[in-house]
C-alpha cells in the first residue's frame, strides 16, 4: 500500500507528493482549478480534478495496451495516481490534426482548416517566457535534451500517441483537433509519457456538431465547461 508523503510541487492543475519509502514514485493529485493564458484567467468547478484524473486513467490504460509507455503505476483513488518519478523534459509537444488556437492565429488561417498531415510543434516549457514556440535547434541550444536523436524519438512517440488517441476519440464520437503532451526520463533511461491527456490539454470537438468539449469553453467563456468535460468522460467510458 502506498502512503502519501510531502508536497513536492504544486502546479496549475495537479499537486505532486512524494510516496513514503519509495524514491522512484510520486503521488499525483488532480486539482479542481482551471487556468488559462498562463494563469491570467482562473476558475474551477467541483469534481474537475476527478473527471480529468479519470479521463487520463482511461486513456493511459488504453495507451499501455497499444504499446505506449506512460508514467502511471497505479490508480490509487479516482483522483490520485501513483506515477513513476520522471525527470521531466522542458518541452510541450503539440500535435495538430486540424488548425486551431495559436497556430491558426499566427498564420491568420481559419480555425478548423484541415491539415494534410499532423503538424508537430515544440514549445519551451517556461512560464516566465509564456512557453514560446521553439525550433529543434533552439531546443538543443536550450539543452532540453542532449541530442537530435532524442528529439526525433520524442516526435515519433508523439505521432504514435496521435494515431492511437485520434482513433480512440473517433470511436467515441469526438474529433481530435490537437493536443499537448509532455515526456520525461525514467530511471532506466527511457523517454516516457508523463503529465496528462484531458480536455485541459486537448482540443476536442463533437463529431457532427463541432461543439467544443475542451478548455476552450473556459478560455473563450462559452459556458457548459463541466458538462463538456463530463461528456468526454462518458463517451470514453462507453467506447473504450
Ligand atoms: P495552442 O493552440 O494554444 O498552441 O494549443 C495547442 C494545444 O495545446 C491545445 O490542445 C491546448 C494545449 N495547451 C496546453 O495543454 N497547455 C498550454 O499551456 C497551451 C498554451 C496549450
Ligand atoms: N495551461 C496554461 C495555463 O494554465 C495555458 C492554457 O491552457 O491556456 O495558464
Amino acid at each position: 500500500m502506498y502512503t502519501q508523503g510531502d508536497l513536492l510541487y504544486e502546479g496549475k492543475a495537479k499537486k505532486i507528493y512524494s510516496v513514503n519509502d519509495n524514491e522512484d514514485l510520486v503521488w499525483l493529485e488532480y486539482k479542481d482549478s482551471l487556468t488559462a493564458f498562463n494563469a491570467l484567467k482562473k476558475g474551477s468547478f467541483d469534481g474537475k480534478g476527478l473527471v480529468n484524473a479519470q479521463i487520463t486513467a482511461l486513456i493511459y490504460d488504453h495507451f499501455e495496451k497499444q504499446g505506449i509507455q506512460t508514467h502511471i503505476v497505479k490508480i490509487q483513488s479516482p483522483r490520485d495516481h501513483i506515477c513513476e518519478r520522471l525527470k521531466m523534459i522542458d518541452l510541450e509537444v503539440v500535435v495538430r490534426n486540424t488548425l486551431a488556437g495559436s497556430t491558426a492565429k499566427k498564420f491568420q488561417i481559419e480555425e478548423g482548416t484541415a491539415l494534410e498531415k499532423p503538424l508537430l510543434e515544440f514549445f519551451y516549457k517556461k512560464d516566465e517566457l509564456q512557453d514560446p514556440f521553439i525550433s529543434d535547434d533552439q531546443a538543443l541550444m536550450l539543452k532540453t535534451v542532449e541530442k537530435q536523436s532524442h528529439l526525433d524519438e520524442i516526435k515519433l512517440k508523439a505521432l504514435k500517441v496521435n494515431d492511437v488517441l485520434f482513433e480512440l476519440m473517433d470511436k467515441s464520437g469526438i474529433r481530435l483537433i490537437d493536443f499537448k503532451i509532455e515526456f520525461g526520463w525514467s530511471k532506466d533511461g527511457k523517454i516516457v509519457l508523463g503529465d496528462e491527456v484531458t480536455p485541459d490539454s486537448c482540443r476536442l470537438w463533437e463529431k457532427g456538431s463541432d461543439e467544443k468539449l475542451d478548455k476552450d469553453r473556459f478560455r473563450r467563456d462559452l459556458g457548459k465547461v463541466e458538462e463538456s468535460y463530463q461528456k468526454v468522460l462518458k463517451s470514453l467510458k462507453e467506447n473504450i
